[in-house]
């Protein structure tokens, strides 16, 4: 059997150019965890259902399990890697923490990535907006309750301080 064609792709990860060679149907959430080593972005259903594999494309979310790493051609993308700032939480990751928003911690990769985009469209989100913007993130283990309480803390700590980071 004849091996695919791969291809040769250039696209900004976490602020850094790098260069991957890929066959067509590589996903982006392999390219990211075995070619850039990158293991914080999560494989859970691997079909789009789960929420876990969620990265920012171009400060959008973007499923990465549904997603070819050949289509990043040009792209900027930005995982869960990314979001500490120099070891500091950003004020999401810091209010998932203080509000127990987390317990295995699987979906919380995913989470985080969809609300930080979230929360800089919607500064001031009511409970029924987060909870149906949460409705693509699925956690087995937290109820979801705890997870909302902390995106509500963590939209007022943004709106108080837009440059917060975690001391
Ligand atoms: S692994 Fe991508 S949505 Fe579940
Ligand atoms: S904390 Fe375990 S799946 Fe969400």
């Amino acid at each position: 059997m004849s091996s695919m064609q791969k291809s040769s792709i250039t696209l900004t990860v976490n602020g850094h150019n790098h260069e991957l060679v890929a066959e067509p149907r590589k996903l982006l959430v392999d390219a990211l965890r075995e070619d850039l080593r990158l293991t914080g972005t999560h494989v859970g259903c691997e079909h789009g259902v789960c929420g876990a594999c969620t990265v920012l494309v171009d400060g959008l979310p973007v499923r990465a399990c549904l997603t070819y790493a050949i289509q990043m051609e040009g792209h900027e993308v930005s995982t869960i890697e990314s979001v500490a700032v120099d070891g500091q939480l950003s004020a999401l990751q810091q209010a998932l923490h203080e509000e127990h928003g987390l317990q295995c911690g699987f979906c919380t990769p995913g989470i985080v990535m969809t609300f930080e985009a979230f929360l800089k469209e919607n500064p001031e989100p009511s409970e029924a907006e987060i909870r149906d913007a949460l409705s693509g993130n699925l956690c087995r283990c937290t109820g979801y309750q705890n997870i909302v309480k902390a995106i509500q803390k963590a939209a007022e700590q943004m709106r108080k301080a837009p440059d917060y980071v975690a001391p």
